[in-house]
């Protein structure tokens, strides 16, 4: 399978610093958003937090090489900007940088180096530091300078050995879940938390991705979406509307802006109301030329017109109501053939140069039995979704490396540690490593020497 993506194409698995490093209170890092989330009473499903985690801060150098060793080439992980900066500021606000902080990362992307892969560095998985949040978080305008001056610093350190850039992870996703609904950190609901949210992360999208190719100008850089097609459960008008707010909300609202577009307003004319808090001159602001744009998908979204504003809203169809044949833990349909859709809407884009898919994975019920996992359920949803991404990159969609989600179980937010989307499972007794079948499978697939 891998000759035929060609011999350029990057394959690589991704992580998050809060889902996997563990040391949250060592060598100076300052509290994050999630560590005050998940002490709070019922937010995480199972009570959970990521202080100890995979203890990849401690383990990273066999990490690596496991990841290494299953034949990736690429290695995709993200900086915790309370390691870096403990209370979120920089020195021009007069907050101090943890030198250790950026040591961790140093030693992380130099073991990658060595071994060959390519470190691909995102620069904000969620974790905003506390001490921000404190101020407003991402409801104050101020937050744009606050990120910016940390790309800076990190780039400055690292952009002479790193070359690719993810400048944000999945913004619809930390500003619905964390600022609308509150089922996320910081756990805020609401409207008027969502909406400058929302504007504040696409601001600093661009002005992030603007700090990158000022100090490391031969970087390729990017940007995560979280991403689904989008049906209408029935052909009705009703239910046609709905999957076009949906498709609208879901996978055009961060990307549009970037590419000079604006918001899709007429779609979602709530979105007017971003007029609030909108300065002259945001428009060109919000724009910047990606050079490649990140997709993580996992499932398709099947709507109707909400029974409480059929016309106006919409509603999820789950996949249990529908019946679907295969459901993975985190309750998401696995449907391949969405890959190939959404890859092909993306290409769509005049401004979409360059996709990679920066994310698919699956959480399914994994158990040890005499030492092994056999998980034949990841290793073909792993062999589909590959399949759909081959099929549109033979018809010419760009699309030019695929990372899974993940090399290691890890703390899926606020579900805790029991989703395992990992090809190495992981004993949180004793943080022994278990190389899964689908891991096998990967490394059988990505080292394999032709025979011809
Ligand atoms: C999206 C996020 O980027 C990642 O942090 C999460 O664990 C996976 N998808 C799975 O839900």
């Amino acid at each position: 399978m891998k000759q035929e993506f060609g011999p350029d194409f990057v394959w690589g698995t991704a992580s998050a610093a809060y889902q996997i490093e563990g040391a949250v209170d060592i060598d100076g890092r300052g509290p994050s958003i999630w560590d005050t989330f998940c002490r709070q009473k019922g937010k995480i499903k199972t009570g959970e937090t990521g202080d100890v985690a995979c203890d990849f801060y401690n383990r990273y150098e066999t990490d690596l090489l496991l990841n290494k060793e299953l034949g990736f080439n690429a290695f995709r992980f993200s900086l915790s900007w309370s390691r870096i900066l403990p209370d979120g500021t920089g020195p021009s606000q007069g907050g101090t940088i943890n030198e250790a902080g950026l040591a961790f990362y140093d030693r992380v992307i130099d073991k990658c180096l060595a071994l060959g892969m390519t470190p691909w560095v995102t620069l904000y998985h969620w974790d905003l530091p506390q001490a921000l949040e404190a101020k407003g978080g991402w409801t104050n305008r101020l937050v744009i300078g606050w990120f910016t001056e940390f790309v800076d610093i990190c780039t400055k350190a690292f952009g002479h050995k790193v070359k690719h850039w993810i400048v944000l992870n999945e913004p619809l996703v930390y500003t619905a879940l964390g600022y609308f609904a509150g089922w996320h950190a910081p756990g805020r609901r609401g409207f008027w938390n969502f909406l400058p949210a929302v504007h504040h992360t696409a601001l600093a999208q661009a002005e992030g991705g603007r700090m990158v190719r000022q100090n490391v100008p031969d970087a390729q850089i990017g940007t995560t979406f979280s991403c689904s097609p989008v049906d209408a459960f029935t052909s009705s008008a009703r239910d046609q509307g709905a999957a076009m707010r949906v498709d609208a909300l879901m996978n055009r609202l961060f990307v549009e802006p970037a590419l000079g577009l604006g918001y899709p307003m007429e779609t979602l004319p709530f979105l007017e109301k971003i007029k609030k808090y909108t300065q002259s001159g945001d428009r060109e602001k919000l724009a910047f030329d990606f050079d490649f744009i990140g997709l993580q998908h996992y499932f398709r979204a099947v709507v109707e017109g909400s029974f409480f504003a059929p016309y106006i809203w919409a509603a999820e169809v789950t996949p249990n109501r529908r019946q679907v044949p295969l459901i993975t833990e985190m309750g998401w349909e696995v449907y391949p053939e969405s890959m190939y859709r959404i890859i092909r809407q993306f290409a769509q884009y005049d401004g979409v140069k360059k996709i990679i898919i920066s994310e698919s994975g699956a959480a399914f019920y994994d158990s040890l039995y005499n030492g092994e996992v056999y998980d034949a359920q990841r290793i073909k949803y792993h062999q589909e979704y590959l399949a759909n991404v081959l099929r549109a990159k033979q018809e010419g969609a760009p699309v030019e490396g695929y990372f899974v989600w993940t090399f290691l179980d890890n703390f899926e937010w606020a579900e805790g540690y029991r989703p395992r989307f990992g090809l190495v499972y992981v004993n949180y007794r004793n943080q022994q490593r278990i190389v899964k079948a689908s891991g096998r499978w990967f490394q059988q697939m990505l080292t394999e020497v032709a025979l011809v």
